[in-house]
């Protein structure tokens, strides 16, 4: 403990808005090693390229020695490698339009700074990534929500409601949504890359699942579809690689290059050399189709086996999302069940999950909750959910 006499504080505005993520908190009770974790938001561990990232970082610091542990600018085969694969996705963008991140929260936070003043108003959907309500509810924003449709994603009609009120902001997660699993139409992508043009409202595309597709074709992003330059395009490799890589991406238009530099700078200076140039290696090996295969058929298999298990337990009283890829459904219950005051007993019969509230913006989504299914072995599901309906039987009564 630090001896220190007590003092008084005076804090900025900027920490009046944040709320702690209720998420991280209700992550601290599946640590008992009985407890079944439906709750998580990881790759599996046993999907991470250990190996092969050993193999890559050993070759740089062979290869680059010191300047692979210096400070350094942003590494040039990374950005040209994204560009590439952007491009591949129907991004007009060269390497120098490649903004290299921390991940993506690092970018919605880098753009929240860039387009956010308190007071000012951000859009963002109904129930969403609890990182989205602190980059813009915490930045002191006033909140427009839309609507999502659980098979085509957000409601592009509220979209343009909202967007008819001159907010600063919005923001749109297009694959594989983040608490629901839904991923958003072709046609929906167009339409919002449309609309930020149409009102001149920077749209921000937050994207780190599209890569864990496990069935159907790849849609474009949002950003192929932009021809104002308002939609703002955020990569990262924390799902489709590893989350402690902490690295992502940004496109971003040559005219605001600059400005997105000095409030970089100003938080963190620069992104790991070392991590850069180990990513690059990982990419320029041809390492990363093998092994996104690997994952996803592992996400498939895991996530049939999820589907499975709520069509045994909860088939009759339960609806859930679809998912083509990524790491969630999203399962809604029958009212009068609060997945919120059933956590306590879920958890008392070693099961546990996120509950909706915790993503819904303006209160709401009582009775429904976020499942993974990338992070437990298939035949772990049947129990878990078996273990689930035991306890949401006490609630329907
Ligand atoms: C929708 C969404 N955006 C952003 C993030 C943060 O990702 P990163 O690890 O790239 O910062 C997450 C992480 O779960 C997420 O689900």
């Amino acid at each position: 403990m630090l001896a220190t006499s007590p003092a008084s504080y005076s804090f900025s505005s900027a920490t009046q808005h944040l709320k702690r993520s209720v998420m991280r908190d209700l992550l601290k009770h599946a640590v008992d090693p009985n407890i079944i974790s439906l709750a998580g938001g990881l790759p599996a561990n046993e999907a991470l390229p250990l190996t092969q990232l050993q193999a890559c970082l050993d070759e740089v610091l062979h290869r680059d020695g010191a300047k692979a542990l210096q400070y350094g600018p942003p590494y040039a085969p990374l950005k040209a490698w994204l560009a590439d694969y952007m491009r591949g996705r129907g991004v007009q963008c060269d390497a120098e339009n490649i903004f290299i991140t921390n991940g993506n929260q690092h970018g919605l936070q880098i753009l929240s700074r860039l387009f956010v003043n308190e007071g000012d108003t951000a859009v963002i959907e109904e129930a969403v990534f609890t990182g989205v309500q602190q980059i813009t509810a915490g930045a002191g924003a006033h909140i427009l929500t839309i609507p999502t449709d659980t098979s085509t994603g957000a409601d592009m009609d509220a979209l343009e409601a909202a967007f008819a009120q001159h907010p600063q902001m919005a923001v749109l997660i297009p694959d594989f949504h983040n608490p629901l699993g839904v991923s958003l139409s072709a046609e929906k992508r167009q339409r919002a890359a449309e609309l930020a043009g149409k009102y001149g409202v920077p749209l921000v595309e937050d994207d780190p699942y599209s890569a864990l597709r496990f069935s159907g074709a790849m849609l474009p992003p949002i950003k192929a579809y932009d021809t104002s330059g308002f939609v703002f395009y955020l990569g990262s490799f924390s799902k489709m690689l590893a989350p402690a890589l902490r690295l992502g991406w940004m496109i971003v238009p040559d005219e605001l290059l600059a400005k997105i530099t000095v409030i970089r700078e100003s938080l963190d200076l620069e992104s790991s050399t070392l991590t850069q140039r180990t990513v690059a290696e990982f990419l320029q090996r041809g390492y990363l189709v093998p092994h996104l295969d690997q994952m996803n058929r592992l996400n498939q298999e895991r996530c049939a086996a999820l589907l499975a298990a709520l069509d045994t337990h909860l088939g009759d009283i339960a609806s859930w999302t679809l998912p083509d890829g990524g790491l969630f459904t999203w399962v809604t219950l029958p009212e009068n069940v609060n997945t919120w005051d059933m956590l306590p007993e879920a958890i008392a019969n070693k099961v546990v999950y996120i509950p909706g509230a915790a993503f819904a913006v303006n209160g709401g989504a009582t009775n429904a909750m976020r499942l993974n299914f990338s992070a437990l072995p298939a035949e772990k599901f049947d129990e878990a959910i078996s273990r689930l309906k035991q306890v949401i039987n006490n609630y329907l009564k």
